[in-house]
């Protein structure tokens, strides 16, 4: 659970507005400007020095502090906190000349050389050491400083180079998995080395997998990716740690709970946080960013523990690392702001303040953009800071939900690990499926970690939850018995946690739940789709299943497994476990999640008439529903209360015009 609340770090500010600012790259005049503007557009918290290094640090024991400590005092005069950076996110590049060997490698062998950002490897003693020094000197010189009001670590730990396979890594993966497993041997049984003739006498043979000239084993993969996770908290618990010797401040990283990044095990880091921090970014390749915004936001919510978050980063418009860089439409910025704290943000942070005019981001948004203060979107950043000032009411409320999807790392990282049934099958896309679905159908999801507490959950989504442990298993079993109304989908529990199939038909340790053996997979092409007996369509997988007591509620009629079962469901206890061999179309998806919602009596949030994003915080009588039109259509609500978004008061059946978004404080 998080040691501070968003409120804590701006007291005065209720939904907090912050950004990231760089004045490394400006000079003092604008320093002044933006000192005028920042106050102007109502910036509560800025976060600096995170990528000071070179500045502070400019050569081998040579520190220069002039220009961070009068930036600290002059946020500090115009009322500003700071959430200051620890500098460590880019070594400068003194450090890589004088240790090449600090270096990250990439799978083939092959150095990454400095020059972009975060050039190092992160198990690398003398980055550590060098970064640990730089950390104590600015913890120490700016623990008590009274702008400060939360410790940045670093800077996306392990954005660009959460993998490393150098020789520094090999030697840091050994000591990982000897204190995982003890003896060679365990290690062996774990990674079934028996095959292949991959059997190893002694720890110096083990190698992080490098690229090899065939498939790598699984295991080993598997083993590798939850070390570089483990060495990036590594990296965040050395940092915290120094901080905490010189600070009271609470300490976060920026999280990248987002489609494209998958290093981190962030069930593993949240507890770690003092403030659950997210960075998230419209990801234009995606089929439908608004809908991966609300599943992150509702993610980073659950590694909050249901505690209201901070949205670390976001871009006011276009970013610049993506294919095809769109400049945000009219509106997008305030549905994005709006489903990150109805989904529990408490705080709206920008990267960044000002747009650079030189480096590899002078094409990325900013709140004060190139054209200066005479521009739409300069106007923008001031009237959105007007409106998270009226959002205050909403901070400190929680979310309301009674669904709940578990979601995996691990099982990200099995799934698509090499050698497997199907390249089709993506579990991302399968997670948002899910949660698509979900929402559709009116529901509003907690993320849970598995093995989480489900009770009194209505609904539960188990969604190709490929790595599986017994007791994760039995939390889902109990929470069927329980009452809920659970769907298993396919590809879940096919291995345990060393990526080991449980033999006798999948999955294993859920086939007496469920009431069927799965007993041959049989993925599809990626352009064949299959149909099922209820008229639904299926793509990317199905199976052929033995049925052992569950009721048959839909079988495929086309494709591999024509005749079999596609679609069953086992009353169980006082709820029922459902399985679903296929990727169900997203309307009938969304047919079936309503279908257990209603069994469940789950409560739902649905528009009166077109399509809205629904979702309520509250606490105690208190009630804020929050409703966002992404489509050009003009939507209704029933309702009635003020919105804090137009001032109005609204009541009955309430217009969402096209486009807009009404946050409603709800009358009781
Ligand atoms: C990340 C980084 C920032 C910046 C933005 C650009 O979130 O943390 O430094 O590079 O991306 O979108």
């Amino acid at each position: 659970m998080p040691a501070a609340t968003v409120a804590d770090l701006v007291p005065t500010s209720g939904v907090l507005f912050g950004c990231d600012y760089n004045p490394e790259q400006w000079d003092r005049e604008t320093w002044r400007e933006d000192m005028v503007l920042m106050r102007e557009a109502g910036i509560d918290l800025v976060a600096i020095n995170i990528f000071g290094w070179s500045t502070i640090n400019p050569a081998p024991g040579v520190w220069d502090f002039a220009a961070l400590d009068e930036m600290m005092a002059l946020l500090h005069e115009n009322g500003i906190r700071v959430n200051l950076g620890t500098g460590t996110a880019s070594p400068p590049p003194w450090l890589s000349s004088t240790y090449p060997e600090t270096l990250p490698m990439a799978p083939d062998g092959t150095r990454r050389y400095p020059g972009g950002r975060q050039a190092f490897c992160p198990s690398s003693p003398i980055f550590r050491e060098h970064a640990a020094h730089l950390v104590e000197t600015v913890a120490e010189r700016y623990g008590a400083h009274p702008a400060l009001a939360l410790w940045h670590v670093s800077n996306e730990i392990g954005c660009h180079n959460a993998l490393c396979y150098c020789d520094e890594s090999a030697e840091a993966f050994r000591s990982w998995l000897q204190s995982r497993y003890g003896t060679i041997d365990a290690l062996n049984v774990a990674w079934g080395t028996n095959f292949w003739s991959q059997r190893y006498t002694d720890w110096a043979q083990i190698l992080p997998p490098r690229a090899t000239l065939s498939l790598r084993n699984p295991a080993q993969l598997l083993d590798f990716s939850r070390f570089s996770s483990d060495a990036g908290l590594e990296l965040y618990r050395a940092e915290a740690e120094i901080i905490r010797r010189h600070s009271s401040a609470p300490v976060t990283t920026n999280f990248m709970v987002t489609a494209h990044i998958r290093t981190q095990d962030y069930w593993t880091w949240a507890g770690e946080m003092d403030v659950v921090a997210n960075d998230h970014y419209l990801d234009r390749r995606l089929p439908d960013p608004a809908a991966e915004l609300s599943f992150a936001a509702d993610l980073t919510r659950g590694l909050a523990g249901g505690e209201p978050w901070l949205l670390m980063e976001t871009s006011t418009s276009a970013v610049n690392w993506q294919p095809h860089n769109l400049a945000k439409a009219p509106g997008e910025l305030v549905r994005n702001v709006a489903s990150h704290i109805a989904r529990g943000a408490d705080g709206i942070c920008f990267f960044q303040w000002r747009a650079s005019a030189q480096g590899a981001e002078k094409f990325h948004s900013a709140l004060l953009p190139h054209a200066g203060t005479d521009s739409a979107l300069w106007r923008q950043s001031v009237e959105l800071g007007a409106l998270l000032r009226r959002l205050a009411p909403v901070a400190g409320t929680r979310v309301a939900a009674s669904a709940a999807l578990l979601f995996s790392w691990e099982a990200w990282w099995a799934l698509e690990n090499e050698g497997r049934p199907s390249e089709a099958l993506s579990y991302l896309e399968q997670v948002h499926a899910a949660h698509n679905a979900l929402t559709a159908a009116g529901l509003t999801v907690d993320i849970v970690r598995p093995g989480a507490d489900l009770d009194a959950r209505s609904v539960v989504i188990v969604p190709a939850l490929h790595v599986l442990r017994a007791t994760e298993a039995q939390a889902i079993t109990d929470a069927a018995r329980g009452g809920a109304h659970v769907l298993v989908t396919f590809a879940t529990g096919t291995v345990d946690e060393n990526d080991r199939v449980g033999l006798g038909g999948y999955p294993a340790l859920l086939r007496e739940t469920l009431g069927l053996r799965v007993e041959e997979f049989a993925p599809l092409r990626p352009e064949d789709t299959v149909v099922l007996s209820n008229g639904s369509t299926g793509s990317v997988w199905s199976e052929r299943i033995t049925v052992t007591g569950a009721e048959v509620v839909a079988s495929f009629t086309t494709g591999p497994a024509a005749g079999g079962a596609a679609l069953t469901r086992n009353a169980l206890g006082a709820g029922a476990a459902w399985y679903v061999a296929t990727a169900l179309a997203p309307a009938d998806y969304a047919a079936l999640i309503d279908r257990l919602a209603t069994d469940a009596q789950a409560p739902r949030l649905r528009a009166s008439s077109g399509e809205l994003e629904l979702v309520r915080r509250e606490d105690g009588a208190r009630r804020f529903l929050f409703a966002i039109n992404h489509t050009d259509q003009d939507a209704t609500v029933h309702t009635s209360g003020h919105d804090l978004a137009t001032q109005e008061d609204v009541s009955g059946t309430v217009v969402v015009a096209a486009g807009t978004v009404r946050i409603i404080e709800e009358s009781a």
